[in-house]
């Protein structure tokens, strides 16, 4: 038996190349982590919506049928590329309540303490509903009833409970702690099996109010002056004020340029479009390809220029709006080749040898990204999450949603990790009213004026790392999207000094070279869930991700 699984293993590893065939469509193309939510897009499209009333109704769709990540409860980012080559970015990222203060997660000894991550103080001022209320109002044309109504349908009549959801709604902590997630999404241990239909009527009747009466109700309506009540009757800092004062911020998305691409992705306060555009020009001009996807070279030198940047990501990024963050230097050509000169290709550098840039165990975590092409060449990619799988796990009495645990994005104590393990400074201290910094990474790659690859993905920090190695598999190494999204993934983030590999898709022999360059190894599980589309020959390609149950269709 024993023999029989080597032998697996080995043919596994052999076949790691091999991939499916992308979704095939001429006009558009929806891809996102759950079926039911990727129909709802379509659909949506189909009836003469563009990709942004798409990326409303996905977005309602997967707060029903993704609770781990998919949410009204927590925030995130859209960013959208007009046909006319217009471009922004909606933020709708959380906020710290008015009451956090930058101590509120250190005991009396100065440890930092648990309710950042569970329960009623772990959340930031959720801005989900806002954003998108305010994507469709600005650049949608579908009535907002149009685009609750497959979510409201879901929440309602319910839908059949998936293998991959049935595991991690039982397997959640975070819901078993929490008496009203536990009741509605483990049925108080009558877990789900597959199958089983998973109908949400208080969901149902909260999305309701939503479409009868806008964001307001949210806001300023019966679900905040639910939502407010629950929070004061557990020691929750949101309060009815926070929810009427939370403002969606439009900026202009972040650009670079990679041979001849454009790059179009999320400037603060994600550190991830930074980071792309930074470890894009730091490969740049190196000759790095020369060694062939998947060679311990390549991953080493890709490896290295991940480490320099989350060094810097440790110590310059924060809320845009409270820091000032010193991007043209960390995005200057100049300053990229500065920090290349400092990579060994042959030896990894230790962490504790190497600072942020002078410019003159984690638990698991659960976001969700989807992708939107529509026939006009209108293109969305929006990155929005809990934070952890299910957020703080508190579903607020009688509402039917998941809260997010946001606010373990913030540095709660400098130099003490958080939940991915990430050591932040104090530009990303806690504040009232302050964002906290975000590793996601929405991104539209253009050529010639036109959309050409269209992705993100979840994953805390590992998600600048997989946006930029998906990017790194279409451009530099040639594979079709489905192969490059497919492909085996790895990340390193300075601190702790550990490569993390993924545990299927590295030969041993690979294995074996990345650990004489002196690299410390961490083989992990899945890295992020990509949703990508590539336009090609004519073609748009839709790429769910293979390790998961992710869709895509397109017409
Ligand atoms: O904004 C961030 O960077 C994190 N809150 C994202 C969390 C995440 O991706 C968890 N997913 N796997």
């Amino acid at each position: 038996m024993k023999k029989l699984c080597a032998a697996w293993l080995l043919l596994a590893c052999v076949l790691v190349g091999a991939s499916r065939e992308p979704v095939r469509a001429h006009k558009a193309m929806v891809v996102t982590h759950e079926d039911h939510a990727t129909q709802a897009g379509l659909r949506v499209l189909e009836q003469g919506g563009n990709a942004i009333d798409a990326a409303v109704a996905v977005g309602f769709a997967l707060a029903v049928t993704h609770p781990a990540a998919g949410n009204i409860g927590g925030g995130g980012f859209m960013l959208v590329r007009l046909a006319d080559g217009r471009s922004t970015f909606i933020d709708f990222r959380e906020l710290a309540p008015g009451k956090a203060t930058p101590a509120m997660y250190l005991d009396g000894a100065g440890n930092a303490t648990a309710d950042r991550l569970f329960g009623y103080r772990a959340s930031g001022v959720p801005g989900t509903v806002r954003g998108l209320e305010y994507a469709s109002k600005k650049y949608g044309r579908r009535t907002w009833a149009d685009l609750l109504a497959p979510a409201i349908e879901l929440a309602k009549n319910g839908f059949p409970v998936s293998y991959d959801l049935a595991n991690s709604l039982r397997s959640s902590e975070a819901l078993a702690r929490n008496v009203e997630s536990r009741r509605i999404f483990q049925r108080n241990g009558k877990y789900f099996e597959p199958g089983e239909i998973l109908v949400q009527p208080e969901l149902a009747a909260t999305l309701e109010r939503i479409s009868k009466f806008g964001s307001r109700d949210f806001y300023a309506g019966e679900t905040a002056r639910r939502l407010a009540a629950d929070m004061a009757r557990h020691g929750g800092l949101i309060g009815l004020q926070d929810l009427q004062q939370y403002q969606v911020v439009e900026r202009r998305p972040l650009e670079g340029s990679y041979r001849g691409y454009q790059i179009l992705t999320a400037p603060p306060p994600s550190s991830g479009g930074a980071g792309l555009i930074q470890m894009l020009n730091m490969l740049d001009g190196s000759g790095y390809e020369k060694a062939g996807a998947g060679s311990a070279a390549t991953i080493h030198y890709i490896a290295e220029v991940m480490r320099r940047f989350f060094a810097d990501r440790s110590k310059y990024f924060g809320d845009p709006d409270f820091v000032k963050i010193p991007l043209k230097e960390l995005l200057s050509r100049h300053y990229a080749e500065e920090r290349r000169r400092s990579i060994d290709p042959e030896r990894a550098t230790a962490s504790a040898q190497l600072g942020p840039g002078d410019l003159h165990g984690y638990e698991s975590g659960e976001t969700t990204h989807y992708s939107i092409l529509d026939a006009e060449g209108n293109a969305v990619a929006v990155t929005y999450t809990l934070n952890a799988r299910f957020g703080s796990g508190v579903t607020a009495a009688g509402l039917g949603f998941l809260l997010n645990n946001e606010m373990d994005d913030f540095t709660a104590k400098p130099g003490v990790p958080n939940m991915f393990g990430l050591l932040q400074g104090e530009a990303n201290a806690i504040a009232p009213h302050k964002r906290p910094l975000s590793a996601m990474t929405p991104t539209i790659i253009t050529r010639d004026g036109k959309p050409f690859l269209i992705l993100g993905s979840p994953g805390g920090p590992t998600i600048i790392s997989t946006v930029l190695l998906v990017t790194l598999n279409v451009i530099d190494f040639g594979m079709d999207v489905q192969q490059a999204v497919d492909w085996p993934r790895f990340h390193h983030q300075w601190m702790p000094d550990e490569l993390r590999l993924e545990e299927s898709g590295f030969s041993p022999d690979t294995v074996e070279l990345l650990r004489r360059r002196g690299h410390t190894l961490r083989i992990s599980g899945y890295q992020g869930d990509v949703a990508a589309i590539e336009c090609k020959d004519g073609w748009i390609l839709g790429a769910p991700d293979s390790r998961t149950e992710a869709t895509a269709r397109g017409y």
